[in-house]
């Protein structure tokens, strides 16, 4: 026997060695809540490939609560062409040149402007409040409605349109900034998915394909 395990050393060992068995058992058999940050990067490029290759149903019906604290929804815009944009109002780069763009397009269109319903969905209701989007949208074009929702309602809505998106840590601060898919989308007066703009699109090259949409029926 090796002189580790013998005397007072053997009782000690075994507890740590069980303590360890115990661990691995629970770590492997308990359902973790959060996915790791492989099982995102797998979700995203999943999203991804859905999306630009329209494998799967794209969009659906959803129902949020606007900055004005009213139930708002796709349903609500019947008959207009919708501009869906997901991001959040501390996003420091991204959001607000999209957004911008999204302005452009109405200021271009003019008064086919009413025709066309811009929509901004937070990613980050825990501190995208309603005064804070209704602040925020105003920035851009009063024209904006800006939903929010629980972490699970807007979870939900975001997975139909495969925007995938992640909270991640600032080292060294409690501040978090969210990784997030950019894509403007554009939604039929039905409220059936049409298509996307990549992020970066300019104001001008959505403005001519929405016009060219509005002409059409439908
Ligand atoms: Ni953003």
């Amino acid at each position: 026997m090796p002189a580790a395990l013998r005397g007072w050393r053997a009782p000690i060992l075994l507890a740590i060695a069980l303590a360890g068995a115990a661990g691995a058992f629970y770590y492997w058999h308990t359902p973790r809540e959060t996915p790791t940050q492989e099982e995102r990067r797998a979700e995203a490029a999943r999203f991804m490939s859905e999306l630009m290759l329209g494998k799967a149903g794209i969009g659906g019906p959803f129902t949020l609560t606007d900055q004005h604290g009213k139930a708002k929804g796709l349903a609500d815009f019947r008959g207009k062409l919708v501009l869906l944009y997901f991001g959040y109002t501390f996003c420091p780069d991204v959001c607000p040149t999209d957004l911008a763009a999204i302005a452009r397009v109405l200021e271009l269109l003019g008064p086919d402007a009413d025709k066309v319903q811009p929509v901004f969905v937070t990613l980050d209701p825990g501190r995208d409040t309603q005064e804070l989007l209704r602040n925020y949208v105003g920035n851009f074009s009063p024209r904006f409605v800006a939903l929010r929702g629980t972490e699970a309602e807007v979870r939900r809505v975001a997975n139909l349109y495969r925007v995938y998106f992640e909270k991640v840590p600032v080292p060294g601060a409690s501040a978090y900034v969210v990784d997030h898919t950019a894509f403007i989308y554009l939604v039929d007066r039905d409220g059936d998915y049409i298509g996307f703009f990549p992020p970066g699109t300019a104001g001008e090259r959505m403005a001519a394909l929405v016009r060219e949409r509005l002409a059409q029926p439908g």
